[in-house]
Formats: C-alpha cells, sequence, structure tokens
C-alpha cells in the first residue's frame, strides 16, 4: 500500500482560545515532522488559522479551512472567499459537511463552494453520507443523489483535485466508528458514483476519506480493511494526545 495518508482534523468551534489553538498546533508540528507516511492537515476555526500557519518553511502542517463562499460581489458582509483563504496559506477547505448542512448548505450551495475553491486552487474536502442506515439499501439512492448535486457544473478538469469524505452521520460524535468492511463497501460505491459522473480514469483514483468517532484505537483496521485514503476527525483532532497517538497508528502501517 504504502501510499500518504491524509489525517484531517476538523477542529469546529474549538479551541476557545487563540493560546490553545497555538498549543496544539506546537505538539502536533513536533510529532507531524518525523512522520514518512501521513500528511496532516489542520482546519482551525478561521480567525485562528494566520497564527497557526508557520513562519518556518517548510511546514510539516498543512492548513485547510471550514468554510468558504460562493459570492463573487465583495460588498458581502461577513463573506470570507477562496482566494483570501490561499493567500494566508489555506491549501484545504472542508465544505458541506452535516453540521453546515444542517444550517442551511444545499447540494447547490455546496457545488458553488466547491467551484469557488477549485477556482482560486484550493482542494475541497466534499463530505457526504447518509442520515440513517436502512437494511434494504434504501439509503445508496438518495446518497447518489447527494454526491451528483454537490458535484453539478464542477468541469472535469478539475475532478482529479477534489477529496470526498465520507462521514454518515449516524456516526458522527459516536462511541465506535462503521466497522472498516462496511467502510470499504461506501468507499467502491463513492468511487463508482464518481466514475459515473468523470469517467474511470478519476473515479478509480479519487480520494476517499472517512470520518464519524475515527481515533487511535480504530485507525488501523480501517485504513487497512476499510481501503480508504485516510481521515476525517472531529473531536480526536482537539484531543492532543489522543490524535498524535493517531497520527503514529497510520504513519506505521506499510
Ligand atoms: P467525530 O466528528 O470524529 O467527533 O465523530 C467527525 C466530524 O464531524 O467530521
Amino acid at each position: 500500500m504504502n501510499q500518504i495518508k491524509l489525517i484531517v482534523g476538523n477542529w469546529k468551534m474549538n479551541p476557545g482560545t487563540l493560546g490553545e489553538a497555538k498549543r496544539i498546533i506546537r505538539k502536533i508540528r513536533r510529532v507531524a515532522m518525523k512522520m514518512n507516511n501521513i500528511r496532516v492537515v489542520v482546519c482551525p476555526p478561521t480567525p485562528f488559522i494566520v497564527a497557526c500557519v508557520a513562519r518556518k518553511k517548510p511546514d510539516p502542517i498543512h492548513f485547510g479551512a471550514q468554510k468558504v463562499t460562493y459570492v463573487e460581489n465583495t460588498a458581502s458582509t461577513g463573506e470570507v472567499d477562496a482566494v483570501m483563504l490561499r493567500d494566508i496559506g489555506v491549501k484545504y477547505v472542508i465544505i458541506g459537511h452535516s453540521e453546515q448542512r444542517a444550517l442551511g448548505d444545499t447540494d447547490e450551495m455546496v457545488s458553488k463552494r466547491v467551484l469557488a475553491c477549485l477556482k482560486a486552487g484550493l482542494t475541497p474536502i466534499v463530505c457526504v453520507g447518509e442520515k440513517e442506515r436502512d437494511d434494504n439499501g434504501d439509503f445508496l439512492e438518495p446518497l447518489k443523489e447527494q454526491i451528483k448535486k454537490s458535484f453539478a457544473g464542477i468541469p472535469k478538469k478539475y475532478s482529479h483535485n477534489v477529496i470526498v469524505a465520507y462521514e454518515p452521520i449516524w456516526k458522527i460524535g459516536e462511541k465506535e466508528a462503521m466497522i472498516p468492511d462496511q467502510v470499504c463497501e461506501m468507499a467502491i460505491f463513492i468511487r463508482k458514483v464518481f466514475s459515473d459522473i468523470f469517467g474511470n480514469n478519476v473515479g478509480l483514483k479519487l480520494k476517499v476519506l472517512y470520518g464519524g468517532s475515527v481515533n487511535f484505537r480504530n485507525a488501523t483496521g480501517i485504513i487497512q480493511i476499510g481501503k480508504v485514503d485516510g481521515f476525517l476527525i472531529g473531536r480526536e483532532s482537539v484531543n492532543t494526545p489522543g490524535f498524535i497517538e493517531l497520527m503514529k497508528a497510520v504513519d506505521s502501517i506499510s
């Protein structure tokens, strides 16, 4: 296998202070420096990003944002655009997270945000996932629709530069992650839907992350059996000792 795995920390609205954010980054950075098989991406709250980005390059940590606008008119109070994010050192943006979808983000808004990122040279990490499961697979069709609509209008030339994070909503903030076999099935399903949209060349190479109650105990199995390219991590990303253990566990998979 030995392909670089992505470990994306979604800090959400944590921690409460910039001082704490910088402390977490310093600790993670020290460990990330020694890793060869993982790429660590940290997505702090937007006001903390600038202060977290290292002045000394190269930085073993890459940075992502949790939100980006799709409006082009600069007379847009409260919005932050992709070019501004790129300018402060951001490389990735989490888009379509279920918590943002719950606040009103539609598939159409998601696809507009994705396009705005791609045009600015940022990599969107697009979250998809079903709310709940049923035994006869009825959840698959709406999921397929969600994926298709979230990428509607994205030109094929950009399609190599997107990442999909599969986050079954019923597994976010839980005790246990999804079992690795199920993760594997879903990664195949998502790559197949992507092949339908953009062709096999793109679909087979698509980077798929898993998110939902990942920690250092379950990470290795999900990577090995789930055949995903990494993780999108919520709670464990601000629990520094646990996050560091997770980084080490994934880095040591060969
Ligand atoms: P969790 O969150 O790791 O705390 O389950 C994942 C997410 O919301 O991205």
